[in-house]
């Protein structure tokens, strides 16, 4: 049942506030100086705090620039296959390839753990060989990699070839030369964990089967997997 005499929920009244003091001693006011110069201190051991952490960001940001290991770079300096004016040439073709490697670092080394080779042509392999023992690449060193594919290291059947031939009588055949290599960066005597790498170069032949001077030298660009 409802009572009919409940009364609204009412705050009571509240006390009048004390009276502000007026004067305040003079051991508060020593108290309050205190207090601010403690706070302008610890301000500017914030302040020292934070440049320190700023300029330690700025000496490792500098250092990492410089440190950085920078890709090896690669070009395509040759690439034949003579055999390409014969029509039939397929059972003794070979392709020639010569390219150079050079590692652009001045004070990072390379290992090169393990390389092939392998030739594209309109996104097929036609062929692939491993090339170069695992070797050490000193700073700024350039290594050339070359040698040919020929017999079980390339997967050229009849129909490929005539495939070339027809290439060969508009005027270029298009191949694509890949090098992968599994690398790692030495800085100091530390090494970096293993990359694998990819070169791709562009390597379109004329009719005569040697590379075509829009391809030769050309730099073939580098990423990592
Ligand atoms: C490969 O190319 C480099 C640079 O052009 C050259 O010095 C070297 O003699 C070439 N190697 C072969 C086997 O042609
Ligand atoms: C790097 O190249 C320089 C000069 O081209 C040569 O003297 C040096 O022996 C090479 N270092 C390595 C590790 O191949």
């Amino acid at each position: 049942m409802y009572s009919s005499y409940q009364l609204p929920i009412q705050s009571t009244p509240q006390p009048p506030p004390p009276p502000v003091r007026r004067h305040r001693s003079a051991r508060y006011y020593a108290h309050q100086l205190r207090e601010s110069f403690a706070t302008r201190v610890s301000k500017l051991a914030c302040s020292i705090f934070l440049f320190l952490l700023f300029l330690i960001g700025m000496i490792t940001f500098i250092l990492w620039l410089s440190l950085r290991p920078h890709r090896p770079r690669f070009h395509i300096r040759d690439f034949s296959i003579p055999a390409i004016t014969q029509a039939n040439g397929f059972q003794n073709a070979q392709i020639n390839f010569n390219v150079t490697a050079r590692n652009p670092n001045a004070n990072i080394g390379v290992y090169y753990d393990s390389t092939h080779v392998s030739v594209w042509y309109d996104d097929q392999s036609v062929g692939a060989t491993p090339v170069l023992f695992p070797f050490y690449q000193g700073p700024k060193n350039t290594t050339i990699i070359d040698g040919s594919l020929s017999g079980a290291t390339l997967t050229v059947d009849n129909q490929r070839w005539q495939e070339f031939v027809s290439d060969r009588s508009q005027g270029r055949v298009v191949f694509k030369l890949e090098v992968t290599s599994v690398i790692r960066f030495k800085i100091s005597s530390w090494n970096s964990k293993r990359h694998t790498m990819h070169a791709n170069c562009d390597a379109e032949v004329g009719s005569d089967g040697s590379i075509l001077e829009t391809s030769k030298n050309k730099r073939c660009p580098v990423y990592f997997s």
